[in-house]
């Protein structure tokens, strides 16, 4: 094990810190968000659910590109779609019929899909949602539960009493964003239906939509999202499923098919296109009808590659069941990283539904979590693990990695046990604790 090192990617990191403010672009992959000093930073080349790095080491991956990797890294038959299509060219002065027959595709597995728009990203593809529910409604306001990327209107709910600790983290200042935008987007609690009316009343009249993650890791609770169907209904409010993180992981057609509740319009991104930049705004016709008289249009979203692989992605998924091999190796998974805990006496579980778990190791004291997370990822880094509390299946993962990664948990559990045992979780960290991680509203 002493053996392992990423000097090469350390060395990397040192020049990207003179020249790329925060050194990456999403913070969910910037370094100081793993184990800075153990984990691998810069890779070489990945496929299924392997990395290399720039050091030479192999890692089995679990975070699956923080999303977007559903498939498996370079999956042959999304990139053979995507070399036939490159080929043909990327973008034209005109369009290609490929973009209609995606929005066909996804109309025909998306409950509430009727019409569809594409953008690039998930962040964008939300605020597009939330433009045109302002537009088609006349109003301003915005109620959210979830994480909902990093633009204007979302970011505004942190101007004035911080709000966002809850959906995020502690400390985001609202930094560049426009103060008169404050009083314009408000979360709500997720589960909680009568906060949510007493939200729609106090703003009765002003409220545009409600924006909100359906589900992650944890079973919503029994008749909520129907709840929140109900009131957008009764208060005219469009409702819009956010499905960029649960999109095509626990059913075909999304969180929605799975809960049984059909939002009026709904964004993907990440997971669509396995990889290659795409998002999607999808909705019911009078929703979605409204926005050709919308501005709301950028040179990229016609670009053919993100709907080649959206396309041969989305085929795929269906052609390989990943439902429900998600399910089956989730709950594989979650037996062994359970076993792994009993056998290493750790108060720590996995938990959530099997197609998308998490991990929970029970520690009180904040500071302490904070620590004992970085430890985690550092055991499992120097075992060739990319593994934290929170990950994401791909169709890559097997029965061997679950293995693999089981028996490496249980030496990872082993040591967090030692350590809480007798004081000296300081002493086994070799990196600085974990910066806070997104706190996922929904769990
Ligand atoms: C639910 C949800 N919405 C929006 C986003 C933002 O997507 P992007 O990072 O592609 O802008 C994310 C990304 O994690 C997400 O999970």
């Amino acid at each position: 094990m002493s053996e392992h090192s990423v000097h090469r990617s350390l060395e990397i990191y040192e020049r990207a810190r003179a020249l790329i403010p925060g050194t990456t672009q999403l913070i969910s992959r910037r370094p100081t968000r793993a184990a800075l000093g153990v984990s691998p930073i810069y890779a070489e080349r990945a496929k299924g659910c392997r990395i290399w790095d720039v050091d030479g080491n192999e890692y089995i991956d679990w975070t699956s590109a923080v999303g977007p990797v559903i498939l498996g890294y370079a999956d042959d038959v999304v990139d053979d779609a995507v070399r036939a299509q490159i080929a043909r060219g990327a973008i034209y002065s005109i369009v290609q019929e490929s973009a209609v027959e995606l929005a066909e595709e996804l109309v025909r597995i998306v409950p509430s899909a009727e019409m569809v728009r594409y953008c690039k990203g998930g962040g964008e593809a939300c605020t597009i949602a939330v433009r045109i529910a302002r537009g088609v409604t006349g109003r301003d306001k915005v109620l959210f539960c979830g994480y909902h990327g990093w633009h204007d209107w979302y970011q505004a709910a942190n101007l004035g009493a911080e709000r966002l600790a809850e959906h995020l983290f502690n400390g985001i200042e609202p930094i560049g964003v426009p103060r008169s935008l404050e009083g314009t987007a408000m979360p709500f609690t997720y589960g909680d239906l009568q906060e949510l009316e007493g939200l729609l009343q106090q703003h009765a009249g002003e409220v545009a939509c409600i924006i909100m993650e359906p589900m992650r890791s944890g079973e919503p609770p029994e008749g909520y999202l129907a709840g929140v169907r109900d009131l957008a209904t009764r208060y005219g409010v469009v409702l819009i499923f956010d499905e960029v993180s649960s999109g095509w992981r626990v059913a075909r057609g999304s969180a929605q098919e799975y809960v049984g509740v059909t939002p009026d319009m709904t964004v993907f991104a990440k997971a669509i296109s396995n990889g290659y930049p795409m998002g999607a705004v999808v909705g019911k016709r009078e929703f979605m009808e409204p926005a050709s008289r919308m501005f709301i249009s950028s040179a990229y979203w016609d670009d053919n590659i993100g709907i080649a692989a959206s396309l041969a992605c989305l085929r795929e998924l269906e052609r390989r069941d990943a439902v429900a091999h998600f399910n089956r190796i989730g709950a594989l998974f979650k037996e062994q990283v359970n076993a792994a805990a009993a056998a290493a006496g750790l108060a720590a579980q996995c938990v959530g539904v099997a197609a998308h778990p998490s991990i929970r190791i029970e520690v009180d004291d904040p500071a302490e979590a904070a620590k004992v997370n970085a430890l985690f990822i550092q055991e499992n880094a120097r075992r060739g693990v990319i593994l934290a509390t929170g990950f994401m299946f791909n169709c890559s993962h097997g029965e061997s990695e679950v293995e693999r990664t089981a028996a490496v948990v249980e030496e990872s559990f082993g040591k967090i046990a030692e350590g809480l045992d007798r004081g000296t979780i300081d002493d086994l960290l070799e990196v600085p604790p974990q910066e806070e991680s997104f706190r996922r509203l929904v769990s």
